[in-house]
């Protein structure tokens, strides 16, 4: 069996030698993919810990990376290294990995706020919940809800993105990396596998739509982003590919 695991790196762009590390450096984002092959465990049911494959990516492969950037080495011809160090860091054989730089972040300016930059990022959990309004009959549940309103509940695998708007100075008051930690602390964390009815307080009265959903990431993101020196311009949940919700509009 395989399993794959992607983890993503913000990598400072290394400086011209002989100077100092500029602290508002490119950043450099990269995915890397790590595919391991085995029997999982018959008792965790894995066949390795993706945390493990986690904490081996992120204390291996940065500085590497950055090495190769700073003797322009092209991507392939470090992977063979790249697999190698992240196999012994493991004490598992890397059967595959993959690097790519990933397009889940962007950075943007228009003609309204030329003095603004607005950073998009985007991140995705999984939930579950039902949709039922106690006032409302059975029968009257299903027609508005539909399978959404299966009593057992039931999962989405939800996309969240957000726009932030940072003044451009120099240095710049918030970085990407810092608005990724922020959005993964205050909002996916609370989020990521949980029943939205049952383990998220805020909807044990109110019935996680979309919607709501939209609203709530949006309220408990908005003061964290704006004391670490950023503002939350909107967000937007993805429910499934074809219905999402934008807070606010
Ligand atoms: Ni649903």
């Amino acid at each position: 069996m395989q399993l794959s695991r992607i983890v993503r790196l913000a990598i400072p762009a290394p400086a011209a030698s002989g100077t100092p590390q500029a602290r508002d450096a490119w950043m450099m984002h990269f995915e890397l993919e790590v595919t391991i092959t085995g029997t999982p465990d018959a008792t965790t049911g894995y066949i390795l810990g993706i945390q493990e494959i986690d904490a081996a990516v992120r204390a291996t492969t940065p500085a590497m990376l950055q090495e190769a950037m700073l003797r322009g080495a092209a991507p392939a011809s470090i992977l063979p290294a790249l697999r190698r160090a992240l196999g012994n860091s493991l004490g598992f054989e890397v059967a595959r990995l993959a690097i790519r730089q990933h397009p889940l972040a962007s950075t943007a300016t228009d003609n309204a706020m030329p003095n603004h930059a607005v950073l998009t990022h985007r991140f995705d959990f999984a939930a579950s919940h039902r949709l039922h309004c106690a006032t409302l009959s059975d029968e009257a549940n299903r027609r508005v809800f539909g399978k959404c309103n299966n009593p057992a509940g039931h999962g989405h695998n939800y996309r969240l993105e957000t726009e932030v708007r940072v003044p451009m100075q120099d240095p710049a008051p918030l970085r990407g990396e810092e608005i990724e930690r922020l959005t993964r602390e205050h909002v996916v964390d609370r989020l990521d596998h949980k029943h939205l009815n049952t383990d998220v307080p805020c909807f044990s009265d109110v019935n996680p739509s979309v919607e709501a959903i939209a609203k709530v990431c949006f309220d408990w993101l908005q003061p964290a982003i704006r004391t670490a020196g950023g503002e939350l311009v909107r967000v937007r949940v993805w429910e499934t590919e074809k219905t999402s919700a934008i807070y606010p509009d």
